[in-house]
């Protein structure tokens, strides 16, 4: 049994898209994601806002909890103080937690109890541990907790909205993490988030991410199921997969 076997799972299938339901539409959600599974989406991208973290408030645990599907949660934690709240998304079936280190007092306290933690979807899958950056943090903060880390994502946007456009210094930015990481001999995933549209995803995956969470660029207008098979052919095209 690998030690960590999503992060392997992951691994072995990137560049994956994880597919953000900010802009979705609720009412035909269900259907949607059947269609995205077929059509070979594995990761459902959950952007959780409280209101104070970033000024939107969007969903929590029952929402996440509702959202019948085999797609892999991967649950984006842009909330106040994590550390108290984050049994209750576990309870509610995230695969994949990533919290701000901007928003987070005590965060490698918050990696290790989220690296206690069982998997409500099956106990055997264990839990992916990630950290969130904004485009102005430094990516130095990641280093002292990497003991405990399974997933970096910048921000490619400021966290609050879909639909913002993507800042360019992100792929200064990923060049250095990746650098980072291989310094310190780490297997963790890195992500991209925010502002990620048909016009520059194949460029997000040539820069090396592993997972490229891609939202109102698939929700927005109607064709959403149109919409994730171009994301994914662009990047498997992109990669060489
Ligand atoms: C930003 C969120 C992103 C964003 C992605 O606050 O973390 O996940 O909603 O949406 P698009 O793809 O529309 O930028
Ligand atoms: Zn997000």
């Amino acid at each position: 049994m690998p030690d960590r076997p999503l992060l392997e799972q992951i691994r072995k299938a990137a560049p994956l898209i994880s597919v953000g339901i900010l802009t979705a539409d609720l009412m035909s959600l269900g259907p949607e994601l059947k269609l995205m599974e077929k059509a070979g989406v594995k990761l459902l991208h959950v952007d959780v806002m409280d209101g104070c973290f970033c000024p939107m408030m969007t969903v929590g645990p029952p929402f996440i909890k509702a959202v019948k599907t085999p797609l892999l949660k991967d649950v984006h934690l842009m909330i106040e103080e994590p550390l108290d709240k984050v049994e209750s998304y576990v309870a509610a079936g995230a695969d994949m937690i990533t919290v701000h280190v901007e928003s987070c007092r005590h965060v490698h306290r918050l990696l290790q109890k989220l690296g206690q933690m069982t998997n409500a979807n099956d106990p055997n899958r264990g839990i992916l541990r990630g950290i969130a950056l904004n485009p102005g943090t430094p990516l130095e903060v990641i280093t002292p907790l990497i003991d405990e880390l399974d997933m970096v994502f910048l921000l490619a946007v400021n966290p609050g909205w879909g639909g913002q456009k993507f800042i360019p210094s992100t792929e200064g930015r990923l060049s250095r993490l990746r650098q980072i990481l291989s310094e310190a001999k780490k297997d963790i995933l890195v992500g991209v988030d925010g502002g990620i549209t048909r016009d520059n995803i194949a460029d997000v995956a040539r820069m090396n991410a592993d997972i490229i969470v891609t939202g109102s660029a698939v929700f927005d207008g109607k064709t959403p199921l149109e919409n994730t098979k171009f994301m994914i052919n662009a990047v498997n095209d992109a990669s060489g997969k």
